[in-house]
């Protein structure tokens, strides 16, 4: 069977590309505090599905409002304030290897007050020294579909999928819960790509599916794994 989870190298899978497009959405923000940027996969409604799940799911796993989140290549840091404008309060973080980034997040978190709750720091996350501690949940909303255009080689004939479990699995908390939203996975090949004898898929967010040429899918999908 054809290999489907292989993807094109793509100027989305660079540094200086997350750089640049971040500086720009800073410059915007500064100009218009209303501008908060770009919010990925804003037409699939992802951003409050995501909100969503978490809210439903309190009392299960680790899920509690409380919990210790932290998002994996935050870009503008929305999905964190969402998740502060709907009532979690625990502690935040939000790592990107863009240092633009992470600079325009920290200035919409001090602007919209949510600073108390949300960091944000500069972080490649497949660097040895980067692990910031143990988290309750860890999110990625679109950073491994940028990962995986990037052509990232590995020692040891690692993949990007080995290197990315072992990152989740090395910062989530026992019975802790991981949630991704990806645009280039399907949701078989996300669980084939991540789930570990240690990350176990939990459950996923429904979306509305479309038809073409008699197949079905979905533009998006979200899965939530749960470290055993
Ligand atoms: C498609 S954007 C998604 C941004 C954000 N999660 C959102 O939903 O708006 C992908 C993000 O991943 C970040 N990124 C890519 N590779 C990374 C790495 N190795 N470590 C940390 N961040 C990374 C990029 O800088 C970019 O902000």
């Amino acid at each position: 069977m054809a290999d489907t989870t292989r993807l094109n190298i793509s100027k989305l899978g660079t540094k200086t590309y997350w750089d640049d497009f971040y500086a720009l959405e800073r410059a915007n923000f500064n100009q218009n505090p209303d501008d908060t940027g770009e919010c990925w996969f804003d037409d699939n409604d992802a951003e409050r599905r995501m909100v969503d799940f978490l809210l439903d799911n309190v009392g299960e796993q680790l899920i509690d409002m409380k919990s210790s989140m932290i998002d994996l290549g935050t870009g503008n840091g929305h999905l964190l304030f969402e998740l502060c404008e709907n009532g979690f309060s625990g502690p935040m973080l939000g790592v990107d290897y863009s240092s633009e980034s992470v600079a325009f997040a920290h200035s919409v978190s001090k602007v919209r007050q949510f600073d108390a709750f949300a960091r944000f720091e500069a972080a490649d996350i497949f660097q040895a020294d980067w692990c910031p501690g143990k988290f309750d949940i860890v999110l990625d909303k679109g950073t491994l579909d940028a990962i995986a255009l990037s052509g990232l080689q590995f020692e040891n004939h690692k993949t990007v999928f080995d290197c990315y479990s072992e990152v989740i699995e090395k910062i989530l908390n026992k019975n802790g819960v991981f949630l991704i939203t990806s645009c280039n996975f399907s949701e078989d090949e996300l669980v084939r790509l991540i789930q570990t004898k240690n990350l176990v898929k939990w459950k996923s967010i429904k979306y509305p599916s479309f038809e073409f040429g008699g197949v079905k899918g979905t533009a998006i999908c979200s899965v939530a794994f749960f470290k055993r």
